[in-house]
């Protein structure tokens, strides 16, 4: 399969034992499977940004700061997995051309998250999964830290992830593990979606079975092959 990872900054370890780990099942999927990782940011972008704004930076400057930090995390991933793809594209056009797997990469431009890279490259290279690897183990119909009694989401469509995600970004400190736009461009490119909780990086070799943890967006065209993973059914 051709699977598209969007690692979450916060998930991604920043020692070398937890690195390693994260890298053995990265490289591990990468033996049966074609597959590009985008890094988010974390705590190294919220940082950078926070100084910025702080003295008075425009929103554009603050996000080139955040990509800046999602290459040096994807940097940082790297250093741990020999057999990648040598360099950190900038480009969709880059990410899909390079022979070497898997491929890891961080922002591409001003404006928007390292979800919606993911899916914007998911898109791009005809991808079969996305699996956004996060710190929370699902969605939820409501954000579950203020809201005690939402729901854990096991499989939904990809017009309900829409709503929800556009509900939560029109409410003030509305959050969701997968934001508006990156479910737009699944939505548009009809790719499935497994959310997980990557803080165990098992469970990004789980979102590949039959049955995963966490969410999953759009699985309902099953793949017809004997692995009975989620799939677009190609
Ligand atoms: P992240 O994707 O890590 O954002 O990119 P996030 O929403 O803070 O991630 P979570 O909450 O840890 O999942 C960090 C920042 O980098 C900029 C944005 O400012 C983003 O908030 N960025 C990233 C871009 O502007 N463009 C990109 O393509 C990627």
């Amino acid at each position: 399969m051709d699977i598209v990872l969007s690692l979450g900054g916060s998930i991604l370890p920043r020692e070398a034992t937890g690195l390693r780990r994260t890298a053995a099942v990265l490289a591990s999927l990468a033996r049966r499977h074609r597959l590009r990782v985008v890094v988010g940011g974390g705590q190294l972008a919220r940082d950078f940004i926070g100084v910025a704004r702080g003295l008075g930076a425009t929103e554009a400057l603050c996000d080139e700061l955040g990509i800046l930090a999602t290459r040096m995390n994807a940097r940082l991933l790297l250093s741990a997995l020999p057999g990648a793809h040598p360099g950190v594209p900038e480009t969709y056009a880059q990410a899909a051309r390079a022979r070497e797997n898997p491929v890891v990469m961080g922002g591409v431009s001003p404006g928007h998250t390292t979800d919606a890279v993911a899916a914007i490259l998911a898109d791009y290279v005809d991808a079969d999964l996305l699996v956004n690897a996060t710190n929370v183990d699902a969605i939820y119909t409501q954000d579950p830290r203020i809201h005690p009694r939402a729901r854990r989401i096991r499989r939904m469509s990809h017009r309900q992830l829409v709503e929800l995600t556009s509900r939560a970004a029109s409410s003030a400190g509305g959050h969701t593990p997968f934001d508006l736009l990156a479910s737009k461009v699944l939505q548009r490119a009809r790719i499935p979606l497994v959310v997980v909780d990557g803080r165990n990086p098992e469970n990004i070799r789980r979102a590949l079975t039959r049955n995963p943890p966490g969410t999953v967006v759009g699985g309902s065209e099953r793949r017809p092959s004997s692995r009975g993973v989620v799939g677009r059914g190609l």
